[in-house]
């Protein structure tokens, strides 16, 4: 049996919470369907600054490296936003996404019927969107240099270079290609070179798919038809800081930025973490919604381990336990609402199920 060594880094906030639900759904996988999963946790973030004075301590980093994948929860707070850049939580992950060499971060929007009256946006024009965002992760402003800040200037720089442009481009018409063979490449070329690289070089690239129609947007107008025309998207492309903004911005859509997952790729090691942040007024509370990380831990299995049919299943459990109206109080339009534990054994309960059209013995759910 090949041992997967999978590293968790619960991280900060609602982090530690939600991330206990996905493991517990990957345990339980495993144990059903004869994986071997191995897991190590390890600080990371505010936590990892708790730890060693550092937000990615070099021993976190070395387990991640010598990993199958690696699965985040979220990092940052209040307490930790005073300190100086590099000690901050989010700059750890932004070396940690480097340093496993994640230039392409997939993000994906699917709308679940029966959560479509949880979005503030009319039902009609939610219904039926399905779209990924593929967020370039690996430059931009993140990235680029010059960078500083004295007491009266701050710089950043938004350098891409065409290599750097086409990886994160073929990745998206691979995908587009398992899709509705449609890429949207979201840029401000009538602003920035930085753009204009962009377009001329994802035209170039789009040469090579010629079975996928390629349009361009500009970032403005595309966070408009985001919400006003959702359903006309497949596959998003676009920069490192736009696609910060637009996956928060199509977290609408599904009702809750609780939902959406991510996988980061392009290294030899994948990152999983669920879009949202560390929601720090929300910690301890049993209230977060474990959906993104749970999905996360689905991405992990479909991309890192190359488990198609749990990955599936995975996803089949929350379709299903949301489909009977269970969901977190975020979840407007939940007709049950449970906590974060309650809602992640509601969908190990029914992984067991569609494993072996049985009840799971040991676990009793609900009130
Ligand atoms: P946030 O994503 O933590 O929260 C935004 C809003 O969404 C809040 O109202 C929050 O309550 C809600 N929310 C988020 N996740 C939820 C969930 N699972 N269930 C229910 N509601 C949820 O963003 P923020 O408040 O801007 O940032 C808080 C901290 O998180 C900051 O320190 C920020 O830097 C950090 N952050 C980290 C990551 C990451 O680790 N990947 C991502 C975004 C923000
Ligand atoms: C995200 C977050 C991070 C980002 C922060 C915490 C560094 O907002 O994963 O979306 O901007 O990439
Ligand atoms: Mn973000």
């Amino acid at each position: 049996m090949t041992t997967h060594r999978i590293t968790v880094l619960p991280g900060d906030g609602i982090g530690p919470e939600v991330i206990r639900e996905a493991v517990a759904c990957l345990e339980l996988i495993g144990r059903e369907r004869q994986h071997d999963f191995v897991f190590e946790t390890h600080p990371m973030g505010g936590a990892g600054f708790e730890a060693s004075g550092d937000p990615l301590p070099d021993s976190t980093l070395a387990a991640c490296m010598a990993s199958s994948a690696v699965l985040l929860g979220a990092v940052g707070g209040p307490s930790w936003d005073k300190l100086p850049a590099h000690q901050r939580p989010e700059s750890g992950l932004l070396r940690l996404r480097k340093a496993l060499g994640c230039y392409a971060n997939l993000r994906p929007v699917a709308i679940f019927e029966a959560l479509v009256d949880s979005s503030p946006l009319k039902s009609h024009i939610v219904r039926g969107t399905d779209l990924l965002i593929v967020r370039e992760l690996a430059g931009g402003l993140y990235y680029g240099h010059p960078r500083s800040l004295d007491a009266d200037r701050g710089v950043n720089t938004m350098a891409y270079s065409a290599p750097e442009v086409e990886r994160v481009t073929r990745v998206a018409f691979e995908a587009a290609r398992q899709r509705r063979k449609l890429v949207t490449s979201v840029d401000k070329a009538n602003v920035l070179e930085a753009s204009r690289l962009w377009r001329a070089t994802v035209d170039r690239v789009a040469a090579d798919y010629p079975d996928v129609k390629v349009e361009h947007q500009y970032v403005d107008s595309a966070a408009m038809l985001l919400v006003t025309n959702p359903t006309h998207f497949d596959v998003v492309l676009t920069e490192n800081l736009f696609g910060d903004i637009l996956s928060d911005e199509a977290a609408v859509l599904g009702g809750s930025l609780g939902f959406l997952p991510s996988a980061s790729l392009g290294g030899p090691v994948g990152l999983y973490e669920p879009v949202h942040g560390s929601a720090p007024s929300l910690a301890g509370q049993d209230v977060a919604n474990p959906i993104g990380a749970i999905a996360s831990a689905a991405l992990l299995l479909r991309h890192s381990l190359k488990l198609e049919a749990e990955a599936s299943l995975l996803e089949q459990a929350i379709t299903e336990v949301l489909g009977e109206g269970y969901g977190t109080p975020d979840l407007k339009g939940a007709s049950r609402t449970v906590g974060t534990a309650e809602l992640g054994d509601r969908i190990r309960e029914r992984c067991y199920q569609l494993c072996w059209h049985g009840t799971m013995p040991e676990l009793v759910v609900g009130p």
